[in-house]
């Protein structure tokens, strides 16, 4: 691969190597950059740096392609289970019949907390946030499994990653029923992982929660499209945990904690707050428009935009039909959804939006389905981390197991006062 010449005003220059990846992105690697020249790069968001190599999952934002280790979302969307998907994405192959089977008894034989557990929630109050009730737990949680903090050898790996999945899934239920005062509902060993989820946040000790077919499915698509997507936010939060030696656990729970952000995974959550506004102010949708356009204003068209996908997201366009088939399914309309499409019709045909390659993203709609079948708000964040846990601890382990992983410590341009004496208090104005 050919270098790249940097030439400085003083007519000194330095070469650089160019790294190419298996999909023929390219980089400059700038690892002697600050030791030769004393330069170091400013990229603030990071929208043109590349802090690794990774080779779990691939995405194209100009040609709105996603895979996960090689297999496109699409066909993982129609073919596959999330359990399936979670353990393509940390062991790297699709899983042979009796690795599936194993690791789909280790998610059963662990899908109880330990009974102490459930007395943590009691200090919650009712009203918490799941996602901090869920950030806390999973920390919690390592407590109880002190061996597993210290391993990233793969066969421990798949006991931490049985461990996590199953029990992140009970975590976000109990969570669910102690802002409802409900009691715990324990799972049913012969459910499916998006079935007992249902079940445990659903049912009660006297009525038990009969999950549609069409729904668990839906659950199930959900989990898969919100299983990976290479470095946003939060996995880079995962790695960079994972740079200081961190455990998975402690890993996990930064990455659940940075996934809150109305800007990242909490956008499914602010995606319905908005579309509620909207409908119950009644307001004009086209004003909507102009104030997402509208620097000034502090409304921001939730759901739409994407620092990578400059097309459409592919997630979007599966998640835009499951929508029909729940709201079908449920023989339900929701004038939310209405009030989406005519967003995203204007948005699509208007200047600003289309010059800024502002499109609907995987929040746009995921809100609007959790929503049809009776999740509420606050729970889609929650619903989208128990999906990205997967590409989570796969990414910890990318960076757990590489002998030559350094700690991450970026560097910074100061811009803050130069040298200045101290001043005694006597002395300050
Ligand atoms: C996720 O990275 C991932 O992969 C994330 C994710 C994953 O799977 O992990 O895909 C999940 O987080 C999806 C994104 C969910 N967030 C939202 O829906 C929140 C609304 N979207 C935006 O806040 C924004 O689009 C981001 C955060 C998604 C991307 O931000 P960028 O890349 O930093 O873009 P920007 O803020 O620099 O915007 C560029 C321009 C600006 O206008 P100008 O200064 O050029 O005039 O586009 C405008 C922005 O004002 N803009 C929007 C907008 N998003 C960007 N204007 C109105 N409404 C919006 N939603």
């Amino acid at each position: 691969m050919e270098n790249v010449t940097i030439k400085f005003e003083d007519s000194s220059d330095i070469e650089l190597p160019v790294v190419e990846g298996t999909e023929k992105e390219r980089g400059i690697d700038i690892t002697e950059l600050r030791s030769e020249t004393g330069y170091i790069t400013l990229d603030p968001g990071y929208g043109n740096t590349g802090s690794c190599e990774s080779s779990i999952t691939y995405l194209n934002g100009e040609k709105g392609v996603l895979r996960y280790r090689g297999i496109p979302i699409e066909q993982l969307a129609e073919k596959s289970n999330f359990i399936e998907v979670a353990d393509l994405l940390i062991n790297g192959e699709l899983p042979s019949k009796e690795r599936r089977g194993r690791f789909a008894a280790l998610l059963t034989d662990n899908a109880l907390l330990h009974e102490n557990l459930k007395h943590h929630f009691e200090g919650f109050p009712w009203n918490s946030h799941p996602m901090a009730m869920l950030s806390a737990m999973v920390n919690a949680l390592s407590c109880y499994y002190p061996v597993l903090t210290l391993t990233h050898r793969l066969q421990d790996l798949e006991m931490a990653a049985a461990i996590l999945i199953s029990q992140i899934r009970t975590i976000a239920a109990f969570s669910y029923k102690m802002t409802r005062g409900e009691p715990f509902i324990y799972p049913i060993p012969k459910h499916t992982y998006s079935e007992n989820l249902l079940h445990m946040m659903f049912s009660l000790p006297h009525e038990h929660y009969e999950v549609h077919d069409d729904i668990k499915h839906a659950v199930d698509r959900i989990l898969i499209l919100h299983a990976d997507h290479e470095q946003n936010c939060s996995t880079s939060t995962v790695r960079m945990v994972a740079s200081s030696g961190a455990n998975l656990f402690a890993a996990i729970s930064a990455g659940i904690s940075a996934l809150w952000g109305p800007l990242h995974g909490g956008a499914n959550q602010a995606v319905v707050e908005m579309l509620l506004k909207i409908h119950k102010g009644k307001l004009d949708v086209k004003k909507c428009i102009e104030m997402a356009k509208d620097k000034d204003s502090n409304f921001r068209l939730m759901g739409f935009g994407h620092r990578v996908y400059k097309n459409f997201d592919p997630r979007a366009q599966i998640l835009k039909g499951l929508a029909v088939k729940v709201f079908d399914v449920l023989k339900k309309t929701d004038p939310l959804v209405e009030i989406a499409r005519e967003l995203e019709g204007i948005a699509l045909n208007d200047p600003y939006f289309v010059e800024r390659n502002l499109y609907p993203n995987v929040d746009f709609y995921s809100g609007i389905i959790l929503r049809a079948i009776g999740v509420p708000k606050n729970m889609f964040p929650v619903f989208f981390a128990i999906g990205r846990l997967p590409g989570w601890i796969a990414h910890w382990h990318e960076v757990a197991d590489n002998i030559h992983s350094r700690i991450d410590r970026p560097r910074q341009i100061y811009t803050g006062y130069t040298e200045r004496p101290y001043v005694p208090i006597e002395k300050r104005s």
